[in-house]
């Protein structure tokens, strides 16, 4: 598989900024920069602690960094050339390679600028740049500046999270009486939760509060005709078997690949603690950042953070779960990684050549679950697809094990509709594909 050349020409990539009335290039052109503005607001905020914790040291970091931001955001805003990366980082030269790749595409028409780059690539290599201001300025070299917005979310979305521990520690009392048909509408309630979690994310709101206000499994009858792809029945066949086929050494493995923390973190943890207690998995692996990204997507302190929180809220069934979750990390049933692959620019049809190691380790999976708009984008590849395009063949090769995409639409790529689906929508709601109305549970099978 490694090797295998699945680049398609530049052009059928989502551009930044040549078509002005796209989402990406609002993205560009307002998003980004009020991101970069709420990160260097957020280091001014922590000068005094900065101060407190390293003295005169922290706030020269602090300045630098800042320095750094203001410049990024002045070389994006006046659509400067996208330059290589100065750090000594560990992905650097991955990152640099990249770029030259991007270069070696613009076929001799220059440096390609923020703006005339593809809108993937511009959009991770900036978090790989905030990343870059706080890592080269030690000693505020491990300062998330993202930390507090993904921990207010969970704190907003508390009566989310009280309505679904206790409703998940009261289903767990009961999952032993409960029969094969009764078991599958559970994983399905469980898999829309988890799907509609993922509306709370601060990238697509630059920031601003986006809890979960209401019971999250109040709704989910309402929301289904907004499920654009339904393929939970074939997720429950693919568990099925996977038990089915299972023998006494090989273990039914699921990987999470998560999103966003908060709230959406919360939900996949429910849904993974399901899996495992009504044994139709025996371990679930869960793939995070490494490095802070895209606002709210969780990284291995946003994890261990929530479940800690869990554990010691003040709430029995909330802290009931804290407790278990602890204790499946322990048993080695729950398995946290975080491959640095998953913060670089590539799409995933790269992953078997950038990355063999973590592509390999997926192989390993009965399941993949993957989570959130992000990595449907570098799933599909971030292209112009036909809205009927298949997903098998949007997927350019990335077979590693059966998998599945849960996520709300907040970007223009979507693939797998039926024959007309997306005209139909589009006609009477075009915002349909960025206003995170609708979702889809789409699955492809391995090859
Ligand atoms: O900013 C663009 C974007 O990639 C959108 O597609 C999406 O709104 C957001 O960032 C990330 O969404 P998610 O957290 O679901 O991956
Ligand atoms: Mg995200």
């Amino acid at each position: 598989m490694g090797g295998e050349e699945v680049v398609e020409p530049r052009s059928h990539w989502l551009p930044a900024g040549t078509d002005r009335k796209s989402f990406a290039y609002f993205t560009i052109k307002d998003r980004l920069p009020q991101i970069l503005t709420r990160v260097i607001d957020t280091l001014h905020r922590h000068k005094n602690e900065f101060f407190e914790e390293h003295g005169e040291k922290g706030v020269e970091a602090e300045k630098r960094a800042i320095s750094f931001l203001s410049k990024l955001r002045n070389e994006l805003q006046t659509d400067k050339p996208v330059t290589p990366l100065e750090d000594e980082l560990p992905d650097a030269a991955l990152w640099n390679q990249y770029l030259d790749y991007q270069r070696n595409l613009s076929n001799g028409n220059g440096e390609p600028s923020w703006f005339q780059s593809p809108w993937l690539f511009v959009e991770c290599y900036m978090y790989r740049r905030i990343h870059a201001a706080l890592a080269q300025n030690p000693p505020i070299d491990s300062f998330d500046v993202f930390k507090e917005g993904k921990a207010q979310n969970f704190f907003e979305s508390q009566e989310a999270v009280i309505a679904l521990c206790t409703y998940f520690q009261d289903l767990l009392k009961n999952l032993k009486d409960l029969d094969e048909k009764q078991l599958k509408e559970e994983l399905f309630k469980l898999l829309q939760v988890s799907l509609w979690g993922n509306k709370c994310d601060l990238s697509f709101s630059a920031g601003e509060d986006s809890s979960q206000k209401s019971s999250p499994l109040q709704s989910l009858e309402n929301l289904i005709p907004y499920i654009l792809v339904n393929d939970m029945e074939k997720l429950w066949s693919v568990l099925v078997n996977a038990k089915k086929t299972n023998t006494e050494n090989s273990k039914v493995r699921v990987d999470i690949i998560l999103d966003n923390a908060g709230f959406e973190l919360l939900s996949d943890l429910v849904l993974a603690d399901f899996l495992l207690s009504s044994k139709l998995a025996d371990e679930v692996h869960f793939h995070g950042k490494s490095i802070p990204w895209y606002v709210s997507d969780t990284t291995k302190h946003d994890f261990n953070w929530t479940i800690k929180q869990l554990q010691s809220a003040n709430h029995k069934w909330m802290s009931k779960c804290g407790i278990n979750w602890e204790g499946n990390l322990k048993k080695g049933v729950w398995v946290y990684h975080d491959h640095m692959f998953w913060t670089l620019p590539h799409d995933f049809s790269r992953m078997a050549e950038v990355a063999p190691d973590l592509y390999a380790d997926l192989q390993k999976s009965n399941l993949l679950l993957f989570k959130g708009d992000l990595n449907y984008r570098k799933l599909t590849g971030d292209r112009k697809w036909e809205h009927s395009v298949p997903f098998h063949q949007a997927l350019n090769k990335f077979h590693p094990a059966p998998l599945c995409s849960l996520r709300t639409l907040k970007s223009d790529t979507q693939v797998g509709l039926k024959p007309g689906q997306g005209e139909q929508i589009q006609a009477s709601e075009p915002e349909w594909m960025i206003s995170g109305k609708y979702g889809i549970v789409q699955f492809d099978a391995a090859l």
